[in-house]
């Protein structure tokens, strides 16, 4: 019989892409609250499989696990869902605290009580938990960069700085040797995710895997959800025919990675359990490039007017985030295999249809 796969998080974005390619091999369940700012017909997706038993509920609610838990015994569980704010999560931080932490306890609190030991669990964790990361000077010394404050940013010097004051480049995000320092509250609660589910997985002997995922996109992200997907934010604008607005002088690095690849991460991860128990992989495009250059592809691509470079800023951001994917195609022959082009292009054909 196939294994079953519980989502949590199954109606979202990466949720029902995953949900969707792992539908002809696997029994699914997908519980998700539709939460009202990324789901705001209330309905489940229409594209969602059908044949995927659904559990319509909280992640805080312990009687929503144990539901989950106790009917389907899942062999495989991915948890995705997530207050995932960045800027939000400063003015509400008790919600992203109360789902992403909270919400993560009582899944475990769920197996402890049904006795129920999945054969993997898999976790969708952030490139936010390295705030804004490791730097490296022009003498080659390496520094973690000061997190930027509100009076920083309003002075527009965008870039961070070392202990000394130093200026320097960004270090692609590589979970071997850079430490996580999270400078938001979101990424804080990816973090205690991570760290939670580590605890509890090594002492009850469950595969643990967990994927820092970079900035993800492609057609599907909530258009009405203003808080989270820059490019489709960019694409929103590019079809309603005006000039791309471009943050922090467009000198923004950003590492955007289409959600089929994502999706591939996982089922890879999914189908190769890591070998000592734990496996912490760092998912990525394998390029990066300035928010600016993004705008730009990505208008050409529409045909709409050439963005704006501004100096509006949102506190929490980072300045500079790209990963090293060397250890995931080492780990489970990860290979992001979407150009951005290509991705774009159906981030635009998917958002004219849904901005109609
Ligand atoms: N999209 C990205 O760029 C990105 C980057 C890094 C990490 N991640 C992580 O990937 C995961 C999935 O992200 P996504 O982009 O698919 O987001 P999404 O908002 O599209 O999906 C999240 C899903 O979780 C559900 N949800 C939210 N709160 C819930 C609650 N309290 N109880 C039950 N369900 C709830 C939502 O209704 C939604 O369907 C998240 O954990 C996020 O932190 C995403």
């Amino acid at each position: 019989m196939s294994p079953t796969v519980l989502i949590s998080g199954g109606a979202g974005f990466i949720g029902t892409k995953l949900a969707n390619k792992l539908a002809g091999t696997h029994r699914l369940v997908l519980l998700d609250n539709l939460h009202p700012q990324v789901h705001a017909s209330g309905a489940w997706p229409t594209n969602s499989p059908e044949n995927a038993k659904r559990v319509l509920g909280d992640v805080t609610e312990s009687a929503i696990w144990l539901e989950a838990v106790e009917k389907y015994r899942p062999e495989v569980i991915v948890h995705l869902a997530a207050e995932t704010g960045t800027g939000q999560s400063l003015t509400q931080s008790n919600r992203h605290a109360s789902v992403n932490v909270s919400g993560t306890a009582q899944l475990l609190d769920a197996l402890s009580t049904t006795g129920h030991r999945p054969e993997a669990l898999l976790l969708a964790s952030s490139r936010a938990v390295y705030g804004e990361g490791l730097w490296e000077s022009a003498d080659g010394s390496r520094y973690y960069a000061r997190a930027r404050g509100e009076a920083q940013l309003v002075a527009e010097r965008w870039e961070p700085f070392g202990p000394d004051g130093e200026e320097g480049t960004a270090v692609a995000h590589d979970a071997r040797f850079v430490e996580p320092r999270p400078t938001n509250v979101y990424a804080a609660t990816k973090l205690a995710q991570e760290n939670l589910l580590s605890a509890w997985c090594t002492a009850m002997n469950v595969p643990l895997t967990i994927l820092r995922l970079q900035n993800v996109y492609g057609a599907g992200q909530a258009l009405e959800n203003s808080y989270t997907g820059v490019l489709t934010f960019f694409a929103t604008q590019a079809i309603a025919g005006k000039p791309i607005d471009v943050y922090e002088g467009g000198g923004i690095v950003r590492d955007f990675v289409h959600v089929d690849d994502v999706v591939q991460a996982f089922v890879s991860s999914i189908e190769k359990t890591p070998a000592d128990g734990f496996r912490l992989l760092d998912i990525g495009s394998g390029a990066a490039g300035t928010l600016l250059d993004y705008a730009t592809q990505l208008a050409v691509v529409a045909g709409s007017p050439a963005p704006i470079v501004t100096a509006k800023f949102r506190l929490g951001d980072v300045r500079a985030a790209y990963a090293d994917i060397q250890s995931a195609r080492d780990e489970i022959g990860y290979n992001p295999a979407v150009s951005f082009t290509e991705g774009v292009t159906g981030l635009l054909d998917w958002a004219r249809v849904g901005s109609v």
